[in-house]
């Protein structure tokens, strides 16, 4: 059976060789990244992921002060390697900026006590399918993005220069661009030793 969700899922991968060629307008690539996230399940529909979208010199002075930011922390013979990679997600289009709206979390907590606990857990699996769904849209429009954790090291220079509310916490980082080169192969763990199915 052929599936178009598989197949979706099959093109959606890591991609380190970013360009700024988009396939598509910047007006769009914004119009999917907010479709995808609004569309994302969440935990008692709380809704609590947020995003900033960065494009061209913004996207740049981002990289830059994430580079800043781990001068201070990289020893200097390392850090032609962590310069080499920063620069390559400085080299695409964009990036999105996948936040947590700790506000939202707080008041679910306080509506539901029975489930405090858990809310700061759905808030970051929301967060994650809501990076996948964003991810998976961009792989469709064959826009080439990776997945990157660069908090909480940037998280004071992000609120600076973006002026992001203080309850929003950054979680996840995803620059994309034109994809500069193929995808390597993906290994597998057997099935045997993920599923196990009744019935
Ligand atoms: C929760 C999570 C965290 C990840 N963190 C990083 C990361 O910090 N840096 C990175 O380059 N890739 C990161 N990745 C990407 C994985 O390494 C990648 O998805 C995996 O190796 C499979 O490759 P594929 O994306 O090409 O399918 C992360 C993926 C997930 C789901």
């Amino acid at each position: 059976m052929s599936s178009q969700a598989i197949s979706l899922y099959k093109k959606r991968r890591s991609q380190y060789a970013l360009g700024k060629n988009l396939p598509i307008s910047q007006n769009d690539t914004t119009h999917l990244i907010k479709q995808a996230v609004r569309e994302a399940p969440s935990a008692f529909n709380a809704q609590s992921s947020r995003a900033v979208i960065l494009f061209g010199a913004e996207n740049q002075k981002f990289w830059g002060r994430a580079k800043d930011e781990l001068r201070k922390i990289v020893p200097a013979d390392a850090f032609a390697g962590t310069e080499k990679k920063i620069d390559s997600f400085a080299a695409g289009a964009g990036t999105v900026l996948f936040f947590i709206d700790t506000d939202v979390v707080k008041g679910l907590q306080e509506q539901f006590a029975l489930y405090a606990d858990n809310f700061p857990i759905w808030a970051e699996q929301s967060n994650g399918m809501a990076q996948f769904a964003v991810w998976t849209a961009l792989a469709d429009a064959d826009i080439g993005a990776s997945l990157q954790h660069y908090n909480p090291l940037v998280d004071e220079t992000v609120r600076e220069a973006w002026g992001v509310p203080a309850s929003w916490t950054l979680r996840a980082q995803m620059p994309f661009g034109s994809n500069e080169a193929a995808f390597g192969e993906k290994a597998y763990v057997e099935d045997e030793a993920r599923f196990k199915v009744f019935g």
